[in-house]
């Protein structure tokens, strides 16, 4: 079956005026069509309620990429007003058919004036939208705006619901009118350039492979840390938390590439099987592997509750949570995987750290357990701490480390941006970087369960509390070393690190 849309196609951008839209799917847009990676006939149309003339929308979708380009700027600039002469924009409402019919008529112009041949009117609809109106926009595009004569395909993006419950009931709704082979559902942590390697880590190198399970690995630790608190997103994240903003949906992704069995092919059915088989053996997370917290105020910065634009200032949401996940086969029991996942703390960085348990009968007692570090961000890297002889006249060992930094290593790096690379996947029809309906499901049965005892009030769990800029609750050593994480090696630092 051809699933790459050759030639032509129009891409729908819903809720062009909104933040997402503005600050990752027009920036993603332009890096593809900067590359060469958008089909020759390619057209953008933005599509919101919003009133706007064209010089308004314009301004609005090239801000953020004029800002994310430093390359020369002249360049820049040619490339902008060739971009800006493949889009355009339509307003309209989202439950009207009228709108909607106008948008259809809209895309028909368009593709009437690119000479679009039949069967390849293929239209792409990037859902940058708000939950609410997820499912009454899906309706009004498969009724009104809906290709006969090409492919089309649906792109939406978390929140998928807030539960088990209501994200079946999402995904019932959606997949009454989108075929589950027409949806992405994107998890921007698959488009991440570190996330992309895991397999290719794990299945390409037989060292990595022969030592990945629960004799050689004593515990997995997979760490989101940001510096910024949820200031002016508060209205969002209130409703949500840390656990469903982050760690149901990117950590739990990136658990289930390091922990999942190898994939009979790289096809993406053949890799989203074997992501789906682990998920299904791991239980619901306990209360009792869980730490929460929540920042307050400190350096000038204001607390979580103090945020304008929080509703209830008496929110108990964490705005910090490490979770320690269990899988019952015969790789992983009795190996903790912690995810760790703070707003507002010391430091920004995304990585996995994969520590090895003690060498059994050690003739140098004492050593440290090799670890294995992913980092995903900042500058990605993989190294490995491994024990050394000391050079010279000494046999002490010091940990030492195989460093893959990839600026370092790699000439002429361009990274491209997560949304650009899963962009380009829809174009291709590769659904291997995105959640399956059913991944979705086993995802939520992992997290739901604990997500209702900390949103019933008459429970009460406890949340501790840490300074803005710290390094998240005190109590956080004392959770992670309960689960046999040897952090014997206080004053080893990265190198690259103190560069
Ligand atoms: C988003 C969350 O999905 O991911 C944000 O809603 C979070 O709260 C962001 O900041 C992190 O993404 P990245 O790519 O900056 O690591």
């Amino acid at each position: 079956v051809e699933t790459e849309l050759h030639g032509s196609v129009t891409i729908v951008v819903l809720g062009a005026s909104g933040d997402l839209a503005k600050k990752k799917t027009y920036p993603a847009l332009f890096g593809l069509f900067r590359q060469g990676f958008l089909p020759k006939k390619t057209h953008i149309i933005g599509y919101a309620r919003t009133k706007m003339t064209h010089e308004d929308y314009l301004d609005r979708i090239t801000h953020s990429i004029k800002t994310t380009i430093h390359k020369d700027e002249d360049e820049t600039n040619q490339l902008l007003d060739k971009f800006k002469s493949i889009t355009s924009y339509q307003s309209g409402l989202y439950d009207q058919d009228d709108s909607w019919k106008a948008l259809d008529k809209c895309i028909s112009q368009s593709e009437h004036q690119r000479q679009i041949d039949i069967g390849k009117k293929h239209r792409v609809f990037y859902m940058a939208l708000p939950p609410s109106v997820f499912v009454p926009v899906a309706k009004g595009l498969k009724k009104n705006v809906y290709s006969s004569e090409g492919m089309n395909r649906l792109v939406v993006e978390k929140p998928f619901g807030k539960d088990t419950q209501s994200s079946n009931e999402l995904g019932r709704e959606l997949s009454g009118l989108f075929k589950e082979n027409e949806i992405y559902r994107i998890d921007h942590y698959l488009g991440k350039e570190m996330v992309k390697n895991v397999m290719m880590v794990r299945f390409a190198n037989i060292f990595f492979n022969q030592i990945w399970d629960r004799k050689y690995i004593d515990n997995v630790q997979i760490t989101f840390k940001e510096t910024i608190g949820t200031e002016g997103r508060g209205g969002y994240f209130d409703q949500f938390g840390v656990i469903r903003d982050v760690m149901q949906n990117h950590l739990l992704q990136v658990l289930s590439l390091i922990a999942m069995e190898r994939p009979i092919s790289t096809e993406s059915e053949d890799i989203r099987n074997e992501k789906v088989k682990v998920l299904k053996c791991i239980p619901p997370i306990v209360l009792e592997d869980a730490l929460l917290g929540q920042y307050i105020g400190a350096h000038g910065k204001p607390g979580y509750l103090e945020d304008d634009t929080l509703i209830n200032k008496q929110s108990r949401t964490p705005t910090f949570a490490a979770l320690t996940l269990w899988i019952q086969n015969e790789r992983w029991e009795g190996v903790p995987f912690i995810m760790k996942a703070g707003k507002a703390l010391n430091d920004a960085k995304v990585e996995v750290r994969i520590q090895f348990r003690n060498v059994a009968g050690s003739l140098y007692k004492g050593s440290p357990r090799n670890e294995l570090v992913l980092r995903v961000q900042p500058r990605e890297a993989v190294y490995v701490k491994f024990n050394n002889k000391q050079p010279g006249l000494s046999y002490q060992t010091i940990q030492s480390d195989l460093d893959l930094t990839y600026d370092n290593r790699y000439t002429n790096l361009d990274i491209p941006d997560a949304y650009s690379s899963l962009l380009l996947d829809v174009l291709k029809g590769d659904h291997s970087n995105f959640v399956r309906n059913d991944e979705l499901e086993q995802a939520w049965k992992i997290f739901t369960p604990l997500l209702h005892t900390i949103d019933d009030p008459s429970i009460k769990v406890p949340i501790t509390t840490y300074p803005y800029g710290s390094r998240g609750p005190t109590e956080l050593d004392q959770f992670i070393k309960k689960y046999g994480y040897d952090r014997a090696n206080e004053n080893y630092v990265w190198p690259v690190q103190s560069l």
